[in-house]
C-alpha cells in the first residue's frame, strides 16, 4: 500500500501543466465505440478511472491501442457482448455510460447497477427515465440494469435535475435515434460541451450542449473522428488551490480560465492574486487568507468537486467561513482527518462551518475519496512537520503524476509504500 509523505510548509513556485479532463474523457470513451471505424483520442489523461474504462471496453471487444501515454486509438467494430459486468462498474461508476452507448448503437446494453459510494447515495433514475422516453424497456434484474429498444426514438425529455451523467448518457443514446430529442434542464458543465462536440466531429447532430436545452437530431450512423480533450478543470482548481494555501505563484498552464471562473472568483475574494491568460492562470498569495462563504452547485457555480479542496484552504484562513454542500449528501467524511491536523470544522448536514486556525500540523491521515484525498494532501502541504496521506490509490484516479507535478513546483512530497521504512527514512533525512 502505497501513502503520500509531505513535509509541509514550502511555498509552491514554477510552472505545472493540467493534463486532459478526467470527466469529459470518460463520457468520450463511451461514445468512441459507437461507430464501426477508428477513433483518435488525443490528451486522453493516463490515470487510473480511464484505463480501467479502456479495460472494460476491451472486454467487450473493441480494439483499444495506446498510441502513447496520452493518446489512443479506439475502434468498437469487433465488440461482441453488450454486458459491462460489476467488475467494472464497481471501480468506476462512470462505466455507465457504456449503457447509452451500446443502446444507441447495438439497441441493447447490460451493464452493472452502481453502487452508493464515498460521497453518498447516487440514483441513476434521470438516466432510466431518459432512455425510457426514448423507447426503451429497462428492467433491474440479478444486480443488472437492462436496456432494450426495437427502435429508439427522439423524445422530450425534462431532467428533473440537472445531472451531469443523465445528460452525457441520454445524449449518447439520442445520438442514434430516429427523429429529434430535446434534453430539457440538462447540465452545463464543460464535459458535457466536450462530450457533444467529439460526438459531433463523428457526424452527431447536437446543438446547444452547454446551455439548459440541448437538441439532438438523430442520425442513421457514427464515423471516425481525431479529437483532443479539453484540459481538466478540477485538476487545475486542485493546483490553484495548492498554490494559494502555500503562499505560492505558480503559473498553471493549459487551462481554460473560463471554466475556471467560479474557483477564480473565491480566490480573489479571500485575498489572493489570479492573473489570466489566453491558455493558462497565474496565482499568487502572499499572506494569510480570509473567509468565504461558498455553496456548491452545477455549473457555473462553484464545483462540488473542488469543496474539499476549498474547505482545507478555509480551514487555516482567517475568520469564519461556511461551506454548503448542494450536489451529495455525504460529502464532508474527509473533516475528521483535517481535524486531526488541527482545524476547527464542525459539520452540520450539509454544511460545514469552518473557523480558520492560524496553522495546521501534520498527522497520519487516509484519503476518503478521490478529491477530499487531494484536500489533505493540500493540508499536508501547509502543516508544520510530516502528513501521511493513506490510500492514494482513491487520489490516483483522477490525478496523473500528482506527486511529480507537486514536486516540479518546490512540493516535498513523494510516493512510497507504508512498508518501506528505509524509503522513508531517507526521505525525511532529504527534507528535515
Ligand atoms: C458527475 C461527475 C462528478 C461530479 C458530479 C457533479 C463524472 C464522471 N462525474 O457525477 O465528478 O461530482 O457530476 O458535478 O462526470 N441524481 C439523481 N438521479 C440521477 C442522477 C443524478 O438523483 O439519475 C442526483 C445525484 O444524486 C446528485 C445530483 O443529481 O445529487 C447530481 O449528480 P450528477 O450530476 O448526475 O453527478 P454524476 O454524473 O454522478
Amino acid at each position: 500500500m502505497e501513502q503520500y509523505i509531505i513535509k509541509g510548509g514550502k511555498a509552491l513556485q514554477g510552472e505545472v501543466s493540467i493534463g486532459g479532463a478526467k470527466n469529459a474523457a470518460l463520457g468520450i470513451i463511451a461514445a468512441a465505440i459507437m461507430t464501426d471505424e477508428t477513433v483518435t483520442i488525443d490528451n486522453l489523461p493516463d490515470i487510473r478511472d480511464i484505463n480501467v474504462l479502456l479495460q472494460a471496453i476491451e472486454e467487450i471487444g473493441a480494439k483499444v491501442e495506446r498510441v502513447n501515454k496520452h493518446t489512443v486509438k479506439i475502434n468498437g467494430k469487433n465488440i461482441d457482448s453488450i454486458s459491462i459486468d460489476y467488475e467494472f462498474i464497481r471501480k468506476i461508476r462512470a462505466s455507465y455510460y457504456l449503457l447509452g452507448a451500446l443502446l444507441g448503437k447495438y439497441k441493447r446494453a447490460q451493464v452493472a447497477l452502481p453502487g452508493g459510494c464515498n460521497i453518498g447515495s447516487r440514483p441513476i433514475d434521470q438516466h432510466i427515465k431518459g432512455f425510457e422516453a426514448l423507447g426503451a424497456s429497462v428492467r433491474i434484474e440479478h444486480g443488472m440494469i437492462e436496456a432494450e429498444a426495437v427502435e429508439l426514438m427522439g423524445n422530450h425529455i425534462y431532467l428533473d435535475m440537472a445531472s451531469v451523467g443523465a445528460t452525457i448518457n441520454i445524449m449518447l443514446a439520442a445520438c442514434l435515434a430516429d427523429g429529434q430529442t430535446i434534453l430539457e434542464n440538462s447540465a452545463k458543465e464543460p464535459h458535457i460541451v466536450d462530450v457533444a462536440n467529439f460526438l459531433n466531429s463523428m457526424g452527431a447532430n447536437i446543438k446547444g450542449a452547454g446551455t439548459d436545452v440541448i437538441r439532438i437530431k438523430g442520425v442513421k450512423a457514427l464515423k471516425g473522428s481525431e479529437y483532443a480533450i479539453i484540459p481538466d478543470q478540477i485538476e487545475a482548481g486542485t493546483f490553484m488551490l495548492a498554490a494559494a494555501a502555500t503562499k505560492g505563484n505558480v503559473l498553471i498552464k493549459n487551462v481554460i480560465p473560463k471554466h475556471l471562473e467560479a474557483i477564480t472568483a473565491k480566490l480573489v475574494e479571500v485575498g489572493v492574486t489570479v492573473e489570466e491568460y489566453d491558455d493558462a492562470v497565474r496565482v499568487i498569495s502572499t499572506k494569510r487568507l480570509g473567509h468565504a462563504h461558498i455553496k456548491t452547485l452545477p455549473y457555473p457555480g462553484f464545483p462540488t468537486d473542488m469543496q474539499p479542496q476549498m474547505t482545507a484552504l478555509l480551514a487555516m484562513s482567517q475568520g469564519t467561513s461556511i461551506v454548503t454542500e448542494s450536489i451529495f449528501e455525504n460529502r464532508f467524511k474527509y473533516v475528521d482527518e483535517l481535524s486531526r491536523m488541527g482545524a476547527s470544522i464542525k459539520v452540520e448536514g450539509n454544511t460545514a462551518i469552518i473557523d480558520g486556525v492560524k496553522g495546521l500540523t501534520g498527522a497520519i491521515v487516509s484519503a476518503p475519496d478521490l478529491r477530499a484525498g487531494a484536500a489533505l494532501v493540500i493540508a499536508g502541504l501547509v502543516a508544520e512537520g510530516f502528513t501521511f496521506v493513506e490510500q492514494v490509490e482513491y487520489i490516483e484516479r483522477g490525478y496523473e503524476d500528482f506527486e511529480r507535478k507537486m514536486q516540479s513546483i518546490g512540493a516535498s512530497m513523494e510516493k512510497i509504500d507504508v512498508e518501506d521504512e528505509k524509503a522513508i527514512r531517507k526521505f525525511k533525512l532529504r527534507v528535515s
